[in-house]
């Protein structure tokens, strides 16, 4: 027993976080606690907003997804381990021991065994002095936890799914959620249908504020947004020199990763698309399973490095010889057409679906197409186009934001698309090109300024760039001896 707790001692102190270890451009403690501040005064009044941390995924038997925090929690916190819950008061409480608090945390403890296999945990400690709240309690202390929520108006939350598993580790999230449903009286199913509203608990109002919270980044936010779309440019500029017929959509898509890690964007925002010829038709085509590209077809490659968890949202689409053909040029033309003038209508006051996409991306694809001879008429139905034009981005590639009009600080692609399957009702030269260009575009005070520009847009500019020598022309591997 002396033995394992000598042991453990030994641990937690080798285990302490060393400030060298760690990049220096992390979202401060005080972008946090003024982002809780926000939300507090957009609480209504006597109310308390209770937010928990995202479930721990299982791959298959030992091996978990890799964690990922919900953003709310992370945007208020910075806190990125799993187990814990946020309670955030509008009103000053007063704590059994100690003075007044309006905030208070449940995390997961430290524990020495635990962290030798999966990694450092701040613990009580470590909260206090990184996510500056300063009443930090281990979970396992929630389900004692003397609070009254009767009490309170408003008890905000986001309703649960039901579908987090019970690890047998006390405070863990399944007890942490059951203990809260016992304290505000949560109801059952059944009463849930008969009366969604039952009495003080509200599991509407917070997400339409976290809409209008998110959707306006702060200069810090710009500043991480920013270096995650300068990262993925400069991912799509290399790439564009280094294509080459016969390479893989899988190893096009590991050179983009590859030059994101190389800047030490920890992940990919979403799961990568390379995709040549008709598999661009797949909008969420995430397979990259081709393995060798042709030179008589284009490949469409939406990427977007997430850096200190902001992720950009970049899509080109090249000519794989680094030629378009006549064909490929008119619809690729014609989408950057179309994206081009909804870009520089992008100003405070526009409505993305109404004002960007109908009136002007959709109107000049559908006018485009026409014309090319692909559709009759400009109010013909098809699935040419069949997404929206864009969406916030932030800490999720959808990011959360208020949809009516567009305001300074928001954050948005531009990303029209034509996409013509095989078999489609049209000439057959047409069959098999897939065309998205997709920009990240801030909103300033009087107009737009484009943060994706480091990566060449316009066909006649990724000619130019396919000409360039790549770091990469003189890269190979060793033969598996097995093609
Ligand atoms: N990459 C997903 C999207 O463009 O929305
Ligand atoms: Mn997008
Ligand atoms: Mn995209």
């Amino acid at each position: 027993m002396k033995n394992r707790l000598l042991i453990a001692c030994f641990l937690l102190a080798s285990l302490g976080l060393l400030a060298q270890d760690l990049p220096k451009d992390f979202l401060t403690s005080d972008f946090h606690k003024e982002r809780r501040d926000v939300l507090r005064k957009k609480m209504p009044a006597n109310s308390v907003a209770v937010f928990f941390a995202n479930p721990v995924r299982n791959r298959a038997n030992d091996v978990d997804y890799v964690y990922h925090q919900d953003p709310n929690f992370y945007y208020l916190t910075g806190y990125k381990e799993p187990h814990a819950v946020l309670l955030i008061f509008k009103e000053k409480q007063s704590a059994p021991a100690g003075g007044p608090y309006n905030e208070i945390i449940f995390i997961q403890p430290r524990d020495a065994m635990a962290e030798m296999w999966t990694g450092r945990r701040l613990g009580v400690e470590g909260v206090k002095e990184k996510v500056a709240i300063n009443q930090v309690f281990n979970n396992t202390e929630f389900e004692d936890y003397n609070l009254d929520f009767s009490k309170f108006d408003k008890v905000l939350f986001y309703d649960f799914f039901n579908d987090v598993r019970n690890t047998k580790v006390k405070g863990d999230l399944y007890d942490l959620i059951a203990w809260f449903k016992q304290k505000v009286n949560y109801p059952n199913e059944t009463d849930l249908e008969l009366e969604p509203q039952v009495n003080n608990l509200d599991m509407e109002a917070l997400d339409p504020i976290m809409d209008d919270m998110r959707g306006i980044k702060t200069s810090e936010e710009l500043d991480l947004l920013k270096k995650a779309i300068d990262i993925s440019c400069i991912a799509q500029t290399e790439v564009m020199k280094a294509m080459k017929p016969g390479m893989s959509e899988m190893e096009i898509q590991g050179l983009h990763e590859f030059i994101f890690k190389k800047y030490q964007s920890e992940y990919e925002g979403y799961p990568s698309i390379v995709g040549a010829g008709h598999n661009g038709c797949i909008l969420h085509y995430i397979e990259n399973y081709k393995p060798q590209v042709d030179s008589d077809e284009m490949i469409l490659m939406d990427l977007g490095a997430e850096y200190h968890g902001y992720t950009a949202d970049v899509t080109r689409t090249i000519p794989v010889d680094g030629e378009f053909s006549k064909e490929e040029r008119a619809i690729y033309d014609l989408v950057y057409k179309a994206q081009q003038a909804a870009i520089e209508a992008c100003k405070p006051g526009m409505n993305l679906r109404k004002d960007l996409d109908t009136d002007i991306a959709r109107r000049i694809i559908n006018e485009g197409l026409v014309e090319l001879g692909i559709i009759n008429d400009v109010n013909e139905k098809h699935l040419y186009y069949p997404h929206g034009l864009g969406h916030h981005i932030g800490l999720d590639v959808h990011d959360k934001g208020k949809r009516d009009a567009l305001q300074e600080n928001m954050v948005i692609t531009i990303e029209p698309g034509i996409y013509i399957p095989e078999g489609s009702d049209c000439a057959k030269k047409w069959w098999g090109i897939a065309v998205r260009i997709e920009d990240d575009i801030l909103i300033t005070k009087d107009g737009y300024e484009l943060l994706s520009d480091k990566a060449p847009r316009k066909s006649d500019e990724i000619e130019a760039m396919m000409k360039q020598p790549s770091i990469f022309d003189n890269f190979s591997l060793p033969s598996l001896g097995t093609e």
